[in-house]
């Protein structure tokens, strides 16, 4: 077990997957990466999951991310699972899903937690930047689908984040004004944010999205 915390490196790994071997590092190249976890093959709540997630694949190639599911079952069920899959949630799953039988890649992302259940993982997710940095880390217990619309949302914050001084308030989608970043002064806010800078309190300053046109 390893405790992987925000701003880490995302551990290497090599891993057997339903679409050929992956070294992690490698299969991930320049993109940004999402790795999550499930229960167990065949159970209904990772069924419907995989079904959503191979459905958003045009979102997540819009936003450079690579996306790949782990769970402890192995190849041969992962496949026979995937048609399942592609029957029951009318798509096609459109990336590969790691059989982690030896559970090596479950304990290294500390993805089974025993007090939930000692042989399973739970719904882990990680968001990997480019840098290939962890910038996220969500939980869920096996009863809990995950929101993948909140996941799109949180990758629209983690990379707009990336590359502008500007933080997102609660509930932001994208498209919507954003939070100047409590480093820049007022002052300085106005020359870089051209759009507007809309001073709400000493430390509380909105302004437009800056990435948009
Ligand atoms: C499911 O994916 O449906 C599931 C898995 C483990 C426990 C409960 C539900």
């Amino acid at each position: 077990m390893s405790t992987i915390r925000l701003g880490d490196e995302a551990p290497n790994f090599t891993a057997k997957s339903t679409e050929g071997d992956i070294n992690f590092h490698e299969w991930l190249g320049d993109s940004w990466g999402i790795l999550f976890s499930h229960p167990a093959d065949y159970t209904p709540v990772c069924t419907t999951e995989l079904g959503t997630v191979a459905k958003y694949k045009a979102e997540f190639d819009k936003r450079n991310v690579k996306v790949v599911a782990l769970s402890v079952d192995g190849l041969e069920s992962h496949h026979a699972w995937i048609n399942d899959i592609n029957d029951t949630q009318a798509t096609t799953v459109n990336f590969p899903i790691i059989a982690d039988e030896d559970r090596k890649v479950s304990e290294l992302y500390d993805m089974i937690h025993p007090n939930a259940n000692d042989k399973l993982t739970v719904r882990s997710v990680f968001v990997i930047g480019s840098d290939k940095k962890i910038k996220l880390i969500i939980v869920y217990p096996a009863s809990t689908g995950r929101n993948f619309d909140e996941l799109l949302r949180v990758i629209d914050s983690l990379q707009l984040t990336a590359y502008h001084k500007v933080a997102t308030p609660a509930n932001w989608k994208h498209g919507e004004d954003v939070v100047i970043s409590p480093s820049i002064s007022t002052e300085d806010a106005k020359g870089i944010f051209t759009k507007g800078v809309n001073e709400i309190r000493p430390y509380l300053r909105m302004t437009p999205q800056p990435n948009l046109n």
